[in-house]
């Protein structure tokens, strides 16, 4: 192995990323006196939160009634009953706590007249527990909510004297030979050097892994590098076989347009120019979850009613709406329409096709963002030093399906919660224990060993194999056999890890190498999805099964965990879906008989 030099960092807190929950829990943890660094491989406002539109849900009330137990009901629902009750009570309950602090740190929010936080209207987002007219409970900064966010965020944590390290990657964590996580290894990218971060906590918000697919709306940066790293460590992946694909990705380009447009009053049409949703969801059409509306596209195509020369398409309608009102609420949008699909809003439809959008599995964590490590005796067990939020984590709050703007709030709440945990188990005063040079060496070797494949297959040519074959049969509908083709054509794209050919051996603003490790972080997620899919004989939410159509609540009302081996092989186990909210009902909860599972219609 080559030699490495190694500098070391001390800090009570290290968080890995710097989208909304990295940056959310960075700020908090330095709000608190806690010495934190925030490791990150792009600039944090080019995080692919900077790409999140519509908005952040929270239960304000500012444009008709609501309250937390509709939004619960809304979100219990929407995960189809996958969701652990008591995370998910803690999500509604903090959100509008937790958007107020994000006003009062400075998110420029759009306005009412009377000057309080505009709110829109999102799919499965409803009053009366389902029964009453859709509800606006969507905050919005017109139609870059993200984007807003993230400056804030990035600007309250400097203001907290956090420390930020830009463009690192990370190689891998560091354990202790008592399996406590000590902190990570990290490779500065812009001059080579290797660097060790050593902490009480270390925080991996890294986002998910859409780009183990050919077309999504998450950004080339989405390569799930924190499930990567925790799988390496043997710690499992929950839930994986839930991808939730977007209804209106733009045709061809994959960028996002967002479900604030539907919920300002646009609609999908197919090629007949029919407004087919409200054919399969009577009450709430457009406005039904986003995987129903998936489904429903794919279907109006598979059934020849597809629009374009391929009939492989479907239309997003918005020029109906006034201009002013697009100009206003959807600035963002009409630009993407124009430049992605040369589409002027205010006179045409715009193509666009269910887009892979977002994990709903991650890394198992309780609601403090502590990660689990479960064991058979003990479903909820606690691995030490690590927490995971945001997309990188499963909390669970979405379940098998996540409403479209639950997706911000989690990244806040969840940030938010993670730094009021580790401010009351982290002792500033204490040592950081002396770090495992064992782990160490072994992640340096890896590193190496990676900088120096001399195989046959070059990065981009295995990754485009993984990414066709994860498209192609871990779709929006999945059938037994297209999940076993799809597992045994993973098995044979995973084996050929070793084969790959790493050309440029360089330390500085070497792609080749850090391409190849997100790579091998893609891997271990990209196979637990098919995995997991492959086992679950059921439909729910996002997995649709076409040879098991129905939720199978005796059987399948249980959470996969997915251990991915060093030899690729995929172990599953399952573990219970938490069924008691935080709140019992005779303390003011919600009534327990509105969250039994039932039919889900919208
Ligand atoms: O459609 C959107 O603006 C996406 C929002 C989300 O995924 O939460």
């Amino acid at each position: 192995m080559a030699a490495y030099e190694i500098t070391d960092h001390y800090y009570d807190v290290v968080v890995v990323g710097a989208g909304g929950a990295g940056l959310r829990a960075t700020l908090g943890m330095a709000e608190q006196g806690l010495k934190t660094a925030c490791v990150t491989k792009v600039f944090p406002t080019r995080s692919h939160t900077v790409a999140a539109q519509g908005g952040i849900a929270a239960s304000l009330a500012n444009m008709g009634p609501d309250n937390w137990k509709w939004h619960m009901y809304d979100t219990v629902k929407g995960s189809d009953w996958l969701g652990d009750m008591d995370a998910m009570e803690y999500l509604v309950r903090e959100a509008p706590k937790a958007v107020y602090e994000l006003e009062h740190y400075g998110v420029p929010f759009s306005r009412t007249e009377e000057g309080k936080i505009y709110q829109r209207p999102f799919g499965g987002h409803t009053t009366e527990y389902g029964e009453g007219p859709p509800v606006q409970r969507t905050c919005a900064a017109a139609d870059r909510t993200g984007h807003a966010m993230l400056h804030t965020l990035y600007g309250q944590s400097l203001k907290n004297n956090a420390e930020f390290f830009i463009e690192y990657f990370a190689i891998d964590l560091i354990k202790s030979e008592d399996g406590e996580i000590q902190g990570l290894l990290a490779w500065k990218l812009d001059d080579g050097t290797l660097h060790r971060f050593n902490a009480k906590m270390t925080v991996l918000a890294t986002g998910g892994y859409g780009r183990a697919f050919f077309s999504a709306t998450s950004a080339h940066t989405c390569t799930g590098d924190g499930g990567g790293m925790v799988a390496r460590q043997g710690l499992p992946l929950q839930d994986m076989e839930f991808v939730q694909f977007h209804p209106t990705g733009i045709y061809g380009a994959g960028m996002l347009i967002t479900e604030g447009a539907r919920g300002e009053g646009g609609y999908l049409t197919n090629s007949e120019g029919e407004r087919y949703m409200e054919r399969y969801a009577p009450t709430y059409k457009d406005l039904a979850s986003r995987d129903v509306v998936s489904r429903c596209s794919t279907i109006e195509i598979r059934e020849g009613r597809g629009v374009g020369p391929n009939k492989d398409h479907v239309y997003l309608n918005l020029q109906h709406l006034p201009a002013e009102a697009l100009a206003e609420r959807l600035p963002g949008i009409s630009e993407s329409a124009k430049v992605f699909a040369g589409v002027d809003v205010t006179k045409e439809p715009i193509p666009v096709l269910p887009t892979v959008h977002y994990n709903m599995g991650g890394i198992p964590t309780n609601y403090w963002g502590q990660v689990l490590n479960p064991t058979a005796d003990d479903h909820d067990r606690i691995q030490p030093g690590l927490m995971a939020v945001g997309e990188a984590g499963c909390a669970s709050v979405h379940g098998a399906n996540r409403l479209g703007s639950n997706s911000l709030i989690d990244l806040v709440v969840f940030g938010r919660a993670a730094a009021i945990k580790a401010g009351e188990i982290i002792d500033p005063d204490s040592a950081i224990r002396p770090t495992n040079q064992a782990s160490t060496d072994s992640a340096l070797e890896r590193f190496d060993r990676m900088r120096h494949l001399n195989g046959s297959i070059g990065t981009a040519e295995l990754r485009l194999k993984m990414q066709k074959t994860m498209q192609d049969d871990a779709a929006v509908f999945r059938t037994s056999e297209s999940l076993a083709e799809g597992c045994a054509k993973m098995d044979k794209v995973a084996g050929m890890m070793n084969d790959l050919s790493v050309t440029d051996r360089s330390m500085i603003w070497n792609s080749d190498l850090m391409e190849t490790l997100e790579l091998a972080n893609l891997m271990p997620n990209a196979l637990a999805t098919i995995v997991s899919a492959e086992a679950r004989k059921e439909s729910r939410g996002a997995h649709a099964h076409e040879d098991f159509p129905d939720r199978d609540d005796k059987n399948w009302r249980k959470h996969s965990l997915a251990t991915v081996g060093d030899d690729w092989q995929v172990d599953l186990t399952y573990r219970d879906v938490h069924l008691n909210p935080l709140t019992a009902e005779k303390d003011g909860g919600i009534e327990m008989k509105k969250l039994a599972p039932k039919k889900r219609v919208y």
